[in-house]
């Protein structure tokens, strides 16, 4: 069983993944290399468009997205369920709704990620399909700096669910909205042709046999202590 090869997987793996990853990646990678203390990890973050490019450039020994991009070979495993939410200031008036329809939302400012984002991709698309228009009054490129932006009253937002759980910021609520969350599923994506090393498949078999417990445990944690990340070490 590769998993119980502690300390004879070597070398180095690169992974790139979509930034809604980047609250949870860490998490296991931790968990990952203290099992195999000599794995050197490379992560790249970015958003979908960017990570697609580097499936494509053969970059990289593993990628985390959801949405598998035509014309390229690739092996993949379903990972997790991403789901989207519609974030809102506090003290907002929506705050303290119940079932809010679409058709109320779009009346509302909001703060959408940037072009080739799969997260402003999917929420277009959803107000898209039943008629409606997200009324987008600003664009910014990162989840960290949305979440402050709707925590300082600027406008509403549709993130991850993992970037509001696991990247706690103050004074922002998930509303209750029809429709919501739109769910996807992120992705273990290898390129066919590259052939994977020992440190790939063990990392593989980890994320797999290990990925949604760890992070299951880690939500709890969260959850009920209402605190930050528990230490690993
Ligand atoms: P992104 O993530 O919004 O950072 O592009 C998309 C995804 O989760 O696949």
């Amino acid at each position: 069983d590769i998993d119980n090869l502690q300390g004879v997987v070597t070398g180095t793996l690169t992974i790139a993944v979509v930034t809604t990853a980047q609250y949870f990646l860490p998490l296991l990678l931790a968990a990952f290399t203290q099992r195999h203390p000599q794995v050197e990890v490379k992560l790249e973050i970015g958003n979908r468009d960017t990570v697609h490019a580097r499936l494509r450039d053969n970059s990289d020994d593993f990628y985390l997205f959801s949405q598998i991009p035509t014309g390229v070979e690739v092996l993949e495993s379903p990972f997790l369920t991403n789901e989207l939410v519609v974030v809102a200031p506090e003290r907002h008036e929506l705050a303290q709704q119940e079932n809010i329809s679409l058709a109320r939302l779009s009346h509302y400012p909001f703060i959408l990620r940037e072009a080739g984002s799969g997260t402003r991709e999917a929420a277009i698309n959803l107000f898209n399909f039943h008629g409606f228009k997200l009324n987008e009054k600003m664009t910014i490129a990162s989840s960290e700096a949305i979440k402050q932006a709707v925590s300082a009253g600027l406008g509403l937002s549709i993130l991850s669910r993992y970037s509001v759980d696991f990247g706690l910021v103050p004074g922002i609520k998930i509303l209750p909205v029809e429709h919501f969350p739109i769910k996807n599923k992120w992705r273990l994506v290898q390129r066919s042709s590259r052939k994977p090393s020992l440190t790939a498949k063990a990392f593989q078999q980890f994320m797999l046999d290990n990925g949604a417990k760890i992070l299951a445990k880690a939500k709890k944690d969260i959850t009920s202590t209402n605190s930050t990340l528990p230490l690993l070490y």
